[in-house]
């Protein structure tokens, strides 16, 4: 499988936001990746439920949620009522993690598991048939735009030789400081989802920087 690219839309312009979305759906991008931020999990705030409901009138491909935010099971089936296709939780918010992938499964959506940079791989072990994607952290959550941190690509390399062992064939996502400088690196570490917020949207044509992405 030739790996996605999930366009970050924290990084889009709000003031034209359908006119980005509009952008995604003629890309060659394969999701659409959503920021949610409460504030406390991670320092910033970014949108909820209505901004959510906005894209998902106008989005032509899948919602790709990444929730940071605390106790993330209290508003699984909300989610899922917007039309998410894959909720992705953190690791360090979910005390209950097994019963929220159990749940957000069952809710019909793939089910994602989110490491901080900090966040060894090895603590997966014991979930990893019960997940669809582990979304590895290249910066620490909370902005776009910020430097990747080159540990990632070990984790990557190790989280893609744990589902080889084990059997499993579950999507391995990177967030963070992903572009056009290092997104082979990436890729060749063994990363199936690509998300990319700075990188497409400064660009001067975010069309073909998503194209360029997905070579
Ligand atoms: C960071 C978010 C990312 C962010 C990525 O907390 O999870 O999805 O939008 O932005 P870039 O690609 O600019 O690092
Ligand atoms: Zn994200």
């Amino acid at each position: 499988m030739s790996h996605l690219i999930a366009p970050s839309v924290l990084s889009a312009d709000f003031l034209e936001l359908g006119r980005d979305v509009e952008m995604i759906n003629a890309s060659e991008a394969d999701w659409f990746h959503i920021d949610v931020m409460d504030g406390v999990f991670v320092p910033n705030i970014s949108f909820g439920m209505p901004v959510l409901k906005a894209i998902q009138s106008k989005a032509k491909k899948p919602l790709d949620v990444h929730l940071m935010i605390v106790e993330p099971e209290r508003y699984i089936a909300e989610f899922a009522a917007l039309g998410s296709s894959v909720l992705t939780v953190h690791y360090e918010a979910s005390r209950h993690l097994h019963r929220s992938l159990q749940s957000i499964r069952q809710a019909g959506m793939k089910a994602g598991v989110s490491l901080n940079p900090h966040t060894p791989v090895d603590l997966l072990a014991d979930v990893l048939g019960d997940l669809d994607l582990v979304l590895i952290m290249s910066v620490n959550p909370g902005f776009g735009g910020q430097k990747f941190i080159t540990n990632a690509l070990k984790k990557i390399e190790k989280i893609a030789s744990m589902r080889h062992s084990g059997g499993h064939d579950f999507l391995i996502e990177v967030d963070g400081g992903v572009g056009l400088n290092n997104y082979r690196s990436i890729v060749d570490a063994g990363a199936d989802v690509l998300v990319a917020g700075n990188a497409v949207f400064a660009s001067s044509n975010p069309l073909e920087t998503i194209s360029a992405l997905k070579k």
